[in-house]
């Protein structure tokens, strides 16, 4: 049997489904992994820090021991090594300009040889390389499955079972806030009832321009170029266009006529660098993505080998991203024994 010190970042939607999620599967870590685990540090920016090595709720704390608004690499570094972490769990919001400061807190886990393991975006789409490079230089491993498509493995798929291969492309629907909102202007709806509608089944935030003006979507694809593809790419790269200069009576007729309006993520090689874009598109009938509805999602990758592989998730929530990350740990920790 062995042991690990887990330390949380960020304790929302995705950090209390985590915290759940391995409770719940408590006695399966143990039984058919052979792992036991203990909490003992959470960090949030409101909660601060909070440790014990003897192992803490995180629904019960208290007051903060110490303030987290800004907190630099040496203050996580303390709490890390306080909580005498072994693998650190980053739930922390996503930070799309910069990435920080979640690609200081992987850095700080990595550098002490800690296992980081992420949902937030950010450090892939700024700092993935770095940050890879730093756990191999520690002997520490640096993982991400939640970020795209929450717990549907992607890249753990082309990690392990796709050895040797080389994608060239890939076409799909990442954001299903759009999608969501795009089936209400469908069905009748203003845009404006649309958003609401998205919001209502708690997937737009307040401010939905992040996901209604592309910015989301562009994310995950600058994720996935920089870690399938293997190629750098910056935001600034991707054309990117959103929903909102959609007309509801445009969507309506693109629906009747067999070839809906989507929000179609893609990227392929193209003269030694990559093209890569956001942006409404009709589908064609028969194809895949006009049948992708609501909160589902669904990427076609073509590969040197495989001409078409496409991968889909149904319903994603906390859970399900929550998932990505459990899966990370178990990989992480069966890889380093
Ligand atoms: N929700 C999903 O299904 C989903 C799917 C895929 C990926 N993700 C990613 O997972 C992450 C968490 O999402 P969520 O839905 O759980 O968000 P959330 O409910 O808003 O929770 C975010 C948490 O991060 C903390 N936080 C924010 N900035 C921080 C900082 N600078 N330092 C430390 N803690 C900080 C917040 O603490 P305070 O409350 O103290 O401010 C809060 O506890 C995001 O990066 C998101 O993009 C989410």
């Amino acid at each position: 049997m062995a042991h690990y010190t887990l330390c949380l970042i960020g304790f929302g939607n995705v950090g209390q489904a985590l915290v759940r999620l391995l409770a719940a599967k408590r006695g399966e870590l143990r039984d058919r992994y052979g792992i036991e685990w203990t909490l003992t540090g959470v960090m949030t920016r409101r909660l601060g820090f909070h440790h014990d090595p003897a192992g803490l709720d995180p629904f019960t704390l208290g007051a903060a021991t110490m303030p987290a608004q800004s907190p630099d690499v040496a203050a996580v570094q303390a709490w890390l090594r306080a909580a005498r972490a072994d693998v650190l769990f980053d739930t922390s919001s996503l930070n799309a300009e910069t990435g920080e400061p979640a690609i200081a807190y992987m850095r700080a886990a990595l550098e002490l040889g800690v296992h980081a393991i992420t949902a937030n975006k950010g450090p892939i789409v700024h700092a993935y390389r770095q940050l890879r490079d730093l756990a191999q230089a520690r002997g520490a491993q640096f993982r991400f499955e939640a970020t795209v498509m929450g717990g549907t493995p992607i890249f753990s798929l082309f990690r392990h079972a796709l050895p040797a291969i080389t994608v060239q492309g890939f076409r799909g629907i990442l954001n299903s806030t759009t999608n969501l909102i795009l089936a209400e202007m469908e069905a009748g709806k203003s845009f404006e009832d649309g958003v609401r509608a998205a919001q209502e089944a708690g997937l737009a935030e307040t401010d939905s321009s992040a996901d209604v003006d592309g910015w989301d979507a562009t994310v995950k694809v600058a994720a996935l170029v920089q870690v399938v593809m293997d190629m750098p790419i910056h935001l600034g790269d991707i054309e990117r266009a959103g929903i909102r200069d959609l007309h509801p009576e445009e969507v309506r007729a693109a629906r009747a006529a067999g070839t809906p309006y989507k929000l179609v993520s893609s990227a392929r090689r193209h003269d030694g660098g990559v093209l890569a874009s956001v942006r409404p598109e009709r589908v064609a009938a028969g194809d895949p993505l006009a049948e992708v509805r609501g909160v589902d999602a669904l990427v076609r990758f073509d590969t040197d080998v495989l001409s078409g592989l496409s991968v889909g998730e149904h319903g994603g929530t906390p859970t399900t991203t929550a998932y990505g990350m459990l899966a990370d740990f178990i990989e992480v920790v069966s890889t380093v024994r």
